[in-house]
């Protein structure tokens, strides 16, 4: 059965980007959702032949209306996944309960270090020799649920917020699609809050956390 997925963004979408370019097998991608009208990947989903829409936080009086009008306009796709790709709204405990094991998020740090916002200037800060990103389960903790996949890069002696950060999404790219690819073929396993990935149909095991070589330019 071909899944679909429903992908939630607030900016230039380059994850989004990132999962339809590695179109996923078995996977459709049902709709791309932002909160602002001005968000720069809607372009690429409308050219991409993928419905867009735009459900304007500032227009709702509270959290929980957003959050209801919001997850109304998700479920007219009829998701089986849904993915938060620089969705930068702090989600109510309801909107994360009805998509309880199917809403993944990417975090531009090693979670739980660094949950929030401008991570790599913190990473720096903090004189981190490894920094990288995080997919993981959404549950109602900012940035804690579950973690699916993480990628490390090395932090370098004469780094800076952008040089760091480049690196960072460029792994970003990478192990998106391939949590959403290891969603969509069921290898993911949720066992006592803990997620495993599992090899095709051997039941789980664990899963390695790479040490990612630093091929940026
Ligand atoms: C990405 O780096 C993502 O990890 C981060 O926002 C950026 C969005 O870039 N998300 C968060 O900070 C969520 N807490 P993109 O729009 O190009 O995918």
């Amino acid at each position: 059965m071909i899944k679909n997925i429903v992908i939630l963004i607030s900016g230039r979408g380059s994850n989004m980007e990132a999962i339809v370019r590695s179109a996923i097998p078995g996977a459709r991608i049902a709709a791309v959702i932002a909160n602002r009208a001005d968000a720069g990947g809607l372009a690429f989903a409308a050219e991409h032949g993928i419905a867009t829409a735009v459900v304007d936080h500032k227009a709702y009086a509270s959290r929980e209306a957003f959050d209801a009008v919001l997850a109304a306009e998700i479920d007219s796709h009829e998701p089986h996944l849904v993915v938060l790709a620089g969705f930068m709204r702090v989600l109510t405990a309801d909107f994360v309960t009805h998509y309880a094991g199917r809403l993944i998020n990417i975090h531009p740090s090693l979670l739980p270090s660094f949950p929030g916002l401008h991570t790599h200037v913190r990473a720096l800060e903090a004189g981190v020799k490894v920094h990288g990103a995080s997919v993981h389960f959404v549950t109602s903790d900012l940035d804690c649920g579950p973690i699916i996949v993480q990628a490390v890069v090395p932090v370098l002696d004469d780094d800076d917020e952008q040089r760091l950060s480049a690196r960072v999404l460029a792994q970003e790219h990478r192990i998106y699609p391939q949590a959403v690819r290891w969603f969509v073929d069921e290898r993911i396993v949720l066992l006592n809050g803990r997620a495993k990935v599992t090899s095709s149909g051997s039941g789980p095991e664990s899963w390695t956390v790479p040490l990612i070589e630093d091929d940026t330019p």
